[in-house]
């Protein structure tokens, strides 16, 4: 579904501030698969992400969805075929409009020609099933502004307009991070549910250990810029903080590992 080959990503290249991003990363995906990713802070996963949508091309390498290939199409073209959830709740949906004409606009992105915003009443009761599925009320409220929902609330209808059109993959930039234990429990719940409802292939970078552990068919640790461990289903079952920990001691040669060492800059 997702294969990423061979792709290296450098800023700034021939200057003081030169800076490699990404260097030869390799990574494929099979329908459904379920990956969480962690990493120190400037280890290149939202980088990955970046290259993925199309928000950046890489230097090197090439990205394919599918089977088709990726390259030199922008950002807006590939949305059909991707979901995309970021930290911030503000990112993902227009505060200005309501409830239900944000779902009308994520609905229009996923078609392949023309901007279709009308809210037909089929469309109407078709929106409202899903925001029930979330369980928070939304569906009472379709004609609010998004800007009066909490962050949580927001965060939620992110992951819902991200999702209900079924896209290819679904990339989650540590979308849980910025809300409180509780709403992040909410959200991490609701991400398990619509992926395993949806069978989404989804790539999920998260800073939360024992939730990379517990959510998932499959890990994978980055740093500086490369893909240093990836653990696949039968391992990942039987997979610890304490393990994790011993694995990347290992590799990077340090004794005494925590996980601030692991996942803090
Ligand atoms: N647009 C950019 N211009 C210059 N450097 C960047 C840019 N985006 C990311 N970087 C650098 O690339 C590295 C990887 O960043 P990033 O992918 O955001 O890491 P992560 O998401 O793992 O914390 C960092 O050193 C970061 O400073
Ligand atoms: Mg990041």
């Amino acid at each position: 579904m997702l294969n990423i080959h061979n792709v290296t990503k450098i800023f700034n290249a021939d200057t003081p501030d030169e800076k490699i991003a990404l260097t030869n990363i390799d990574l494929q995906l099979e329908k459904g698969d379920f990956v969480t990713v962690i990493g120190s802070n400037g280890a290149g996963k939202s980088t990955l992400m970046n290259i993925i949508s199309g928000v950046m091309q890489p230097d090197i390498g090439q990205v394919k969805i599918g089977g088709k290939d990726m390259s030199n199409l922008p950002e807006y073209r590939r949305s059909q075929w991707i979901g995309r959830v970021f930290q911030d709740p503000m990112a993902g949906t227009s505060p200005s409009m309501t409830i239900e004409e944000n779902l009308a606009l994520a609905y229009a992105r996923s078609k392949k020609r023309g901007l279709r915003l009308g809210v037909t009443n089929k469309r109407r009761a078709i929106f409202r099933e899903h925001l029930l599925k979330l369980g928070i009320g939304l569906e009472n409220r379709l004609n609010a502004k998004v800007g009066l929902l909490s962050g949580g609330e927001r965060q939620a209808l992110s992951l819902l307009m991200a999702t209900f059109t079924e896209p290819q993959i679904l990339l989650l930039d540590e979308h849980t991070a910025a809300l409180d234990p509780s709403r992040a429990e909410l959200i991490t719940r609701l991400t398990k549910q619509i992926v395993e409802d949806f069978h989404l292939t989804t790539l999920m970078v998260t800073h939360n250990m024992e939730q990379a552990i517990r959510l998932g068919n499959r890990l994978i640790m980055m740093d500086k810029g490369r893909i240093i461990l990836d653990i696949k289903t039968a391992d990942k079952q039987d997979l610890t903080v304490e393990k994790l920990l011993h694995e990347f001691e290992k590799i990077r040669g340090e004794k005494f590992v925590d996980d601030r060492v692991v996942l803090g800059s």
